[in-house]
């Protein structure tokens, strides 16, 4: 639709969650006038879900290299050593800016010094949390605070808007994007924010799947917008399921209570259906190995007893402990009739992060000139196969600040976006089939073709057929069976167009990113990191220690 209002800024961003508000305040104290859209309130992403916490060397026994070790341990080979490499040199002095610019965490009684836990795959302490289990919600607050307090000076805002398409010049450079806003007054209906940066920072996609720890507004957006551009995505079959999500019955849909890994930091033990302690002897840091192990095990044992479910023992933190330091999630198990303090935990995977996304380089700079990704929707190469516990937020913190530099060197000219006579900046990524990274580019031949909008009701059927064919394992029948019937989703709805609206474009961002994603765990013939094959167990080193590097055609965008 055509946009029947504009606004014009240097840099617009789009998400508002720990890797989107700092980059806009990065960039807005760099001198750009900033614009944030947001699809419903600005603290309504992920963010405000997470609970571990942030990891970072910060421990006297600690150091950036041992984090590192840990990080590439959990990406299976797939990392990208100069993108780990700078989330953890990095990550330090990112958390205390966070801290110094009004974000509470907890500290040690004892020194006064930021209080670290553990989570799964780490072999040190190095997991800051605030409000014992709601990390996420404080950093949320500070950072919403910081931006409401720049409103009308170098920061605007749009809250419940979706962004629906990247505007391009002739030149190919991004131009700004077109959004749908609702219920917000002047700006009500479709418009378009022009702007010469546009930083992708919309989250994951975890509900093309139907249990999982992300909010409703997880439907892929930037992902699909991304692709509809012809950016080039990476590593979309590489979803991670969280091994300890509170079981709420085999057929509970939505978002689902996240059980976080910092209770099995601090002691708690997972048991089977007969109380047995099964990840002993599993690995070398049983409950608290990296999060694809736990989960594979989880699963395991739960198809060897015909379960739905295994538990997590916690009893023996006692009243006090669980009130003090995991109030948040004392409170939902609570809410659902499960006591902790007197019964173990009833858990279950469900779907939790996208490992891959939009690919960047280090400055976040997508293929597409101008267009940029942070946080979960970008593919930096942080995480590889798997990502590690606790390193989202960080990711989100350090890849920011690195975008807002890049675009605050930029010349007047090119960030203001008039015009100089030249294309400014090509992206730097490397090829995507150089020989050293041993990428491979594919397009996305059997993934999808122009999206159709969808009712809204297809999308129930999409999160099902996704839930059955690509969730914790998956195999070549299960993978082909729900790309047919995905396809088969957007036949149906060729005699019957759905009405242009929020609903409808979300479910066609999930359909484009659910064909991507099973096209990606089709063509990945091996095991790797969260992407379990049922039909092809081992890891393949020889074939697959590579990317799965996507764009659509042109005729499919
Ligand atoms: C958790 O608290 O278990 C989640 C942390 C994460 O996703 O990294």
């Amino acid at each position: 639709p055509a946009p029947g209002w504009t606004l014009d800024a240097d840099v617009v961003v789009v998400g508002s969650g720990v890797a989107g508000l700092t980059t806009a305040l990065r960039c807005a104290a760099a001198g750009r006038r900033t614009v944030v859209v947001t699809k419903a309130r600005l603290d309504d992403g992920s963010t405000r879900w997470a609970q571990g916490g942030i990891a970072a060397a910060l421990g006297e026994d600690d150091t950036p290299e041992q984090h590192e070790a840990d990080t590439l341990v959990a990406g299976v080979g797939l990392c990208a050593d100069d993108a780990v490499r700078a989330l953890v040199t990095e990550g330090p002095a990112a958390v205390h800016r966070l801290i110094a610019s009004g974000a509470r965490f907890d500290t040690s009684p004892r020194t006064g010094t930021v209080a670290l836990t553990r989570e799964g795959g780490h072999h040190r302490r190095r997991i800051a949390h605030a409000g014992g289990d709601a990390t996420g919600a404080e950093i949320s607050r500070a950072l919403v605070e910081a931006v409401r307090a720049q409103q009308g000076q170098g920061i605007r805002t749009v809250e419940n808007a979706l962004v629906l398409d990247l505007l391009t010049g002739p030149d190919g450079r991004t131009r700004g994007v077109t959004l749908h806003v609702m219920g917000e007054g002047q700006h009500d209906g479709v418009g378009a924010v022009h702007a010469p940066a546009v930083v992708l920072a919309t989250g994951g996609m975890g509900q093309v799947f139907s249990a999982t720890t992300n909010p409703a507004v997880s439907t892929g957006d930037g992902v699909a917008l991304a692709l509809r551009a012809g950016a080039e995505v990476s590593d979309l079959e590489f979803v991670q399921f969280h091994p300890t999500v509170l079981f709420l019955g085999p057929d509970a849909e939505g978002q689902q209570p996240l059980i976080s890994e910092a209770i099995r930091g601090e002691g708690a033990h997972l048991v089977d259906a007969d109380g047995e302690r099964f990840m002993l002897g599993q690995h070398e840091l049983a409950e608290l190995a990296p999060r694809d192990i736990v989960a594979k095990a989880i699963t395991r044992r739960m198809r060897e007893q015909g379960t739905t479910h295994m538990y997590l023992d916690a009893r023996h933190f006692g009243a006090p402990m669980w009130e003090q330091r995991f109030p948040t999630i004392l409170a939902a198990c609570r809410a659902h009739g499960i006591d902790p303090v007197t019964e173990p935990i009833p858990v279950a995977p469900a779907a939790h992060y996208a490992s891959g996304g939009v690919r960047t380089d280090l400055h976040g700079r997508t293929t597409v000139p101008g267009l940029y990704a942070c946080g979960e929707t970008a593919c930096t190469g942080v995480h590889g196969a798997n990502r590690l516990a606790s390193n989202s937020l960080l990711e989100g913190l350090v890849f920011a600040e690195h975008i807002a530099e890049h675009i605050s060197e930029l010349s007047t000219e090119q960030a203001t976006g008039q015009p100089t006579g030249q294309s400014g900046p090509a992206p730097a990524l490397s090829p995507a089939d150089s020989a050293d990274s041993a990428d491979s580019a594919d397009s996305a031949d059997s993934a999808a073709t122009v999206t159709p909008l969808l009712p809204p009701a297809a999308r129930t059927a999409l999160q099902r057929i996704m839930t059955h064919g690509a969730g914790v394992l998956r195999s070549e029948e299960s993978l082909t069976q729900a790309a047919a019937q995905l396809a088969a989703l957007h036949a149906d709805t060729e005699d019957k167009p759905a009405e242009p609206g929020v609903d409808t474009w979300e479910t066609a961002n999930l359909q484009l990113v659910a064909r991507v994603l099973v096209a990606a765990a089709i063509r990945r013939t091996e095991t790797r990191g969260c992407h379990w094959r049922e039909d092809h167990p081992e890891r393949d080193d020889a074939a697959w220690r590579r990317h799965l590097v996507i764009t659509l055609r042109p005729d499919q965008q």
